[in-house]
């Protein structure tokens, strides 16, 4: 019938239709081409698709593959997108909502925000409850940390040391130190933690001269994971070690730390323990390590 009618150019009306026509043979062209073209659309979004409920099963289950996507991804959006940092945050919304000088709901406030608003690499409340009863059972006086951070494991700490200890963290980059001293002063345990604000490798061979440190009852490591190792080596190199001098490793697993645990493990002045836990705020497999200097 087509054909017939647009052949036809007798008269105005004629020629309408065979404008019309034509415009109906460009629409089903169109439609052709959609028809051809639409399983190459589809493989598309089925890949996209793949692609993002592959991300979503990686991040749930990968350790690494979460924090990078928190770490890189989410946090520099968000920090971008509300001009501050995810530090700042954190310490705002204790701030806001902790009570000041209660430690344990300054610990408790930073929980709720890092397990339901922004993960964050502090040691967290799974670990921190090993931290607590290590702490329990070993009573140090003088103790190191490695890796102040916000501050939440120095509060954690500080909260269970008696009057006399002596306790310092090393945190080398100034803008977490700076939140930290913050989060200290408003857990109000300002007077029990002395920030040492510098790089471990240059503070530890201080510690004995400029800190009057002379042996250390426990250390926590929570540092840059490639540090665990060379500073334990700076801590009996510089005879910080006594006999009994208890180290507490966190994150052995994720991000893990495979040389400190070699080393560790291989030398008969520690005897190990490991505590298996989770990354802080995840359900991903990680683990503390306790190894006892026995001189
Ligand atoms: C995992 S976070 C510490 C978390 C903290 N201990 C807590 O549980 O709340 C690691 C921190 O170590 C600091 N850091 C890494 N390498 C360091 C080094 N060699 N000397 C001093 N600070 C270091 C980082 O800047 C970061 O703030």
């Amino acid at each position: 019938m087509n054909g017939i009618v647009c052949g036809s150019d007798l008269n105005s009306k004629a020629g309408e239709e065979s404008q019309s026509c034509s415009g109906t043979g460009r629409t089903s062209d169109i439609r052709t081409e959609m028809l051809e073209s639409y399983p190459i659309l589809l493989s598309i979004v089925t890949s996209l698709l793949f692609i993002v409920l592959l991300l979503a099963v990686l991040i749930r289950n990968n350790g690494w593959a979460a924090i990078l996507w928190n770490e890189i991804v989410l946090q520099k959006i968000t920090n971008f997108i509300m001009a501050q940092s995810k530090e700042e945050r954190i310490l705002n919304f204790v701030l806001q909502n902790a009570v000041r000088g209660d430690p344990q709901s300054v610990l408790d406030t930073i929980d709720k925000y890092c397990s339901q608003k922004e993960w964050a690499m502090n040691v967290g409340d799974e670990k921190g409850l090993i931290l607590d009863k290590i702490l329990e059972e070993t009573k140090p006086s003088v103790l190191l940390e490695l890796g102040t951070y916000c501050g939440y494991s120095a509060v954690r700490i500080a909260r269970l040391l008696n009057p006399s200890a002596r306790f310092l963290t090393i945190e080398f980059n100034p803008a977490f130190a700076a939140i930290a001293r913050q989060m200290i002063e408003f857990a109000g345990v300002q007077d029990k933690v002395k920030i040492l604000e510098g790089p471990s490798e240059t503070i530890i061979p201080q510690l004995k001269k400029k800190h009057e440190v002379d042996t250390l009852d426990f250390v926590f490591l929570d540092h840059w994971k490639d540090r665990y190792m060379p500073d334990t080596i700076l801590l009996l190199d510089h005879g910080l070690l006594r006999k009994g001098s208890v180290i507490l490793a966190d994150n052995v697993i994720v991000p893990g730390a495979p040389e400190f645990i070699k080393y560790i493990r291989n030398n008969n002045r520690f005897e190990c323990t490991n505590y298996p836990a989770h990354v802080e705020y995840m359900k991903v497999k990680d683990a503390m390590e306790k190894a006892v200097f026995v001189g």
